[in-house]
């Protein structure tokens, strides 16, 4: 299964603050739904409550330590990355052929990164002075460019950013 992390991120590596993303972008929103829809997604339980409901037509996956009485619908509830990736792989019918997407937050993007194949990243040109949460350095030793796309402007805000997807070296 190929791993595949997605995530928007400023010029100052930010991408969170009080448990809430730092932009309404609605071309981004849309790139992640084309992008994951028909996948598995896999996120930390802040990103889940931060979401608040399961993604539609998306394999839905929350790592917590904590037991879960009862998982929401559509929800599968596992204790760690490597469990989380088992059961993206485990409803596969094909699983060499498929993809699966860590969709955040920061404590769980830090781990992915280390195994990931594939980032799917958003740049946005703006440095938020109050985040709290933000991604790792991407190493240019480690990580190649495959697709950048043009810059896009956002039609509310002006605020511009590009998608580019980087492949492990
Ligand atoms: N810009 C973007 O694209 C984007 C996307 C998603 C999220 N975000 C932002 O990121 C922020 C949230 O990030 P966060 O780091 O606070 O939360 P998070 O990664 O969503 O969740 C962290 C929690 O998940 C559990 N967890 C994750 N990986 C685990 C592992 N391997 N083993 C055991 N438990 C694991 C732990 O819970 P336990 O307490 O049970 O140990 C950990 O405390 C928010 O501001 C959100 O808006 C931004």
């Amino acid at each position: 299964m190929e791993k595949c992390i997605i995530v928007a991120i400023a010029d100052n590596q930010a991408i969170g603050r009080r448990n809430q993303l730092l932009w309404n972008l609605p071309g981004d929103m849309k790139y992640f739904r084309e992008q994951t829809t028909g996948h598995a997604v896999i996120m930390g339980w802040m990103t889940f409550q931060s979401i608040g409901r399961p993604l539609p037509r998306r394999h839905n996956i929350v790592i917590s330590l904590f037991p879960w009485p009862e998982a929401p619908e559509n929800v599968t509830v596992v204790k760690s990355l490597e469990e989380a990736y088992a059961a993206a792989e485990s409803q596969e019918e094909n699983p060499e052929n498929a993809k699966c997407f860590v969709i955040g937050g920061a404590y769980t993007y830090a781990e992915a990164m280390e195994t990931a194949d594939t980032l799917y990243i958003t740049h946005v040109h703006d440095k938020p002075e109050d985040a709290d949460a933000f991604f790792p350095v991407i190493d240019p030793d480690r990580w190649q460019v495959e697709t950048t796309s043009d810059l896009q402007t956002d039609p509310v805000t002006g605020i511009t950013y590009e998608f580019t997807v980087y492949r492990r070296k």
